[in-house]
C-alpha cells in the first residue's frame, strides 16, 4: 500500500566468484545495461575484487558492497576485515548474516548483531539477511525464526539509523537450489518483518524501509515477486553472475 515510500533495490551477492579482472568484465558490461534503472543497483563482491569493482563502477549508478564485515574496528583478527576498512576503501553497501555465513561459518544472531552495529558506526548500509530453513517453514514457524533473527539484530539500532538498513528475507531452501517462495510466501513473510519494524519503530519508519526477497530469483520469476506489495526488491546469487539475466531483473523492478 505504501509501496511508493521506497526505492527497489536489487543487489547482486557475486558469493565467492570472479577474480578482479572478471568482475571488471561484468560491470563493464552490466553498465550501459543498468544505466536507466528505476531502482537502486547494488553488487556485492569478494573482497579481493572490491578495488577492481570500485573501479569499474565510478561514475555509473551501480553500488559496490562487500559479503560480510568483522565487528571489531581493528584487532588481532587473523583473515578478518573490519567495517572502517570498507568504508575507507569507498564501499557502501555490507551483506551481514547470510545464510551461508549463518550455516557454514558459525554466525549467530548475536555475532549478526554485533556486525551491524559495526557496520552502521562505520557509517555502511547493511543488507541483513533473514530466512527460515525447510524445517522450520514444515513446523510452521517461519515468522518467529525471522522476526527472531530481525528483532536481535536491530537491537539498539536507532530509527534514524534504521534507515541505512535493508532487509533480506531468503528462505534457506530457496538458496541456489532453482526453489523459489512464490510470489506470496514471500510478501507474506515479508509484510511479516514489515509488522515487526512497525512494532518496534512505527509504521512510518517501518514503510520506509527496503525489504528484498532472496533466493533463486531469475530473470523469468522476478516480475511476479517484484509486484508483491512488500517485495522491495532483491538479493540476487546466481543469476548476478550473467550481466543479461541481471540486467532483466533490474528491469523488473523498474
Ligand atoms: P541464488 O540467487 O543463487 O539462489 O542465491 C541467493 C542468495 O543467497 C543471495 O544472497
Amino acid at each position: 500500500m505504501n509501496k511508493q515510500l521506497r526505492t527497489p533495490v536489487i543487489a547482486g551477492n557475486w558469493k565467492m566468484n570472479l577474480t578482479p579482472d572478471q568482475a571488471a568484465a561484468l560491470i563493464g558490461e552490466l553498465k550501459p545495461l543498468v544505466a536507466n534503472a528505476d531502482c537502486g543497483v547494488v553488487l556485492c563482491a569478494p573482497f579481493v575484487d572490491l578495488a577492481a569493482a570500485l573501479e569499474a563502477a565510478a561514475g555509473s549508478n551501480i553500488q559496490i558492497g562487500a559479503q560480510n564485515c568483522h565487528w571489531a574496528a581493528d584487532g588481532a583478527f587473523t583473515g578478518e576485515v573490519s567495517a572502517p576498512m570498507l568504508k575507507a576503501v569507498g564501499v557502501a553497501y555490507v551483506i551481514v548474516g547470510h545464510s551461508e555465513r549463518r550455516t557454514l561459518f558459525g554466525d549467530s544472531n548475536e555475532t549478526v548483531r554485533q556486525r551491524t552495529r559495526a557496520a552502521l558506526d562505520a557509517g555502511l548500509t547493511v543488507i541483513l539477511c533473514v530466512g527460515e530453513y525447510l524445517e522450520q517453514r514444515q513446523q510452521n514457524i517461519t515468522v518467529e525464526v525471522v522476526r527472531t533473527q530481525t528483532k536481535i539484530a536491530l537491537a539498539g539500532v536507532t530509527a534514524e539509523e534504521l534507515g541505512r538498513v535493508i532487509i533480506a528475507y531468503e528462505p534457506v531452501w530457496a538458496i541456489g537450489t532453482g526453489l523459489t517462495a512464490t510470489a506470496e510466501q514471500a510478501n507474506e513473510v515479508n509484510r511479516a518483518i514489515r509488522d515487526l519494524l512497525a512494532e518496534l519503530y512505527g509504521r512510518d519508519a517501518a514503510d520506509r524501509v527496503v525489504i528484498q526477497y532472496g533466493g533463486s530469483m531469475n530473470a523469468a520469476n522476478a516480475a511476479e515477486l517484484l509486484a508483491q506489495p512488500d517485495v522491495d526488491g532483491g538479493l540476487i546469487g546466481g543469476a548476478s553472475l550473467k550481466a543479461a539475466d541481471f540486467a532483466a531483473i533490474v528491469r523488473a523492478a523498474g
